[in-house]
């Protein structure tokens, strides 16, 4: 056997993103691109703001030497200097560059925050629906994860988060705007779970960490706030990265951060320092370390997902489809029509539509659209997406 059990259990589960995608690769090369509509991955298809090309091009002609050597860990002084600032605009605390990792993408981030928090058992609560990768994240790092149902618009059930709480709860993750399901989680019930981990954290005499990602922060739409966390609950890290706000997520920029109000504020930050290194990342692109440290508040212009967001909604509600209008990130999660997924994204297929099943997020029964794609993509499905529904086996 060439490789561990472990990972080879892991190829086998393997995310059903991935499988889709190659199923769809597949499809393409018999059918031609033009024939198939790709709704897999999330793999934000917007150019960068033209302002991060403008400054990748003055950093890369910079002459002055040493700046593609290594650095401290935790990234540039100068860059988490703009970025702490940032931060604590953004989130009304007292970020200094002493709070922030800099770190190859929110998926890095997550993996240094977790590396930093758990001993082998330590248990790591995830809401279902779910971004798939974080049970391999907290497994990479001796942790279990403890699924908890949200209920059926998405939201944090208090008391299904009670039962999954235990002696060895060490950290809580949200994810707002979700993938897969485009909701943002309730401000009140946030402010209830806040409560609700304070409690706990007293009860073990140890925080349990609440750990944000939050790579959708800037997709938001009709004005939609995300939650501050850092307000709510002072034993917040946050993990996040610059993939889906400019649109660069093949430069594996992210960042993670500790809250100025943590109780063990320093003792977090040397920890996520020493795994952003032992884990091998040893520290975040440096020229892209560069280029954003010269781009505070610049973002991707978010106007075209607004608009392909808006033409999904109305194909998907004239074909009869059961969903919720994605308040941000870019994915639509409708229940599947019929209740199995899989049989429903095979559905799908055969109109040449890729999709994911629920289960894949933990959550049979529904199917992701991801609408990262051409508003045209998304005009040519409407008959497949129409026809499937109607379909009568
Ligand atoms: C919820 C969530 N967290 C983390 C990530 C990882 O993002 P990054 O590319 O910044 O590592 C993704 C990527 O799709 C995501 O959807």
């Amino acid at each position: 056997m060439s490789v561990a059990n472990k990972i080879k259990g892991a190829l086998e589960k393997a995310s059903w993103i991935r499988r889709m995608f190659e199923e769809g690769a597949e499809l393409k090369a018999r059918l031609g691109v033009e024939a198939v509509y790709d709704f897999t991955l999330g793999n934000p298809d917007l150019e960068p703001p033209g302002r991060f090309k403008e400054e990748l091009i003055k950093a890369a002609g910079d002459p002055s030497p040493g700046l593609h050597a290594y650095m401290p860990n935790a990234g540039l002084l100068a860059t988490r200097q703009v970025l702490a600032s940032q931060l604590s605009r953004v989130y009304q605390q007292d970020f200094g560059p002493q709070d922030l990792v800099l770190t190859c993408g929110a998926g890095g981030a997550l993996n240094v925050i977790l590396k930093a928090l758990l001993d082998p058992g330590d248990e790591v609560l995830i809401f279902a629906p779910y971004f798939p990768e974080y049970l391999f994240y907290v497994d990479n790092h001796g942790g279990v994860a403890r699924v908890v149902e949200t209920d059926e618009v998405f939201q944090i059930d208090l008391e299904r988060l009670q039962e999954a709480l235990s002696l060895r709860t060490r950290a809580v993750i949200i994810n707002s705007p979700n993938n897969p399901t485009g909701q943002l989680y309730d401000a009140r019930r946030l402010a209830e779970m806040a409560q609700v981990l304070r409690e706990q954290s007293r009860r073990q005499g140890r925080p349990v960490y609440l750990v944000t990602d939050e790579p959708y922060r800037h997709l938001v739409y009709d004005g939609m706030e995300v939650p501050n966390l850092f307000a709510l609950y002072p034993d917040t890290l946050l993990a996040t990265s610059f993939s889906k706000e400019l649109s660069i997520p093949g430069e594996r920029l992210g960042l993670a951060a500790v809250s100025p109000q943590a109780a063990f504020r320093q003792e977090l930050t040397a920890g996520l320092v020493l795994a952003n290194r032992i884990l091998g990342f040893v520290n975040a692109p440096a020229l892209m370390q560069r280029v954003v440290a010269k781009l505070p508040g610049v973002t991707v212009d978010i106007t075209p997902y607004q608009r392909r967001r808006a033409l999904l909604a109305q194909i998907l509600s004239r074909a009869g489809y059961d969903f919720l209008l994605p308040q941000g990130a870019f994915y639509f999660f409708p229940k599947a029509p019929g209740g199995d997924d899989l049989a429903f994204v095979a559905r799908l297929k055969a109109e040449n539509i890729l999709s994911v099943p629920g289960r894949g997020f933990g959550r049979a029964g529904y199917f992701r659209l991801a609408f990262c794609v051409p508003e045209a993509v998304i005009e040519r499905a409407a008959v497949g997406l129409a026809r499937a529904v109607s379909h009568k086996p």
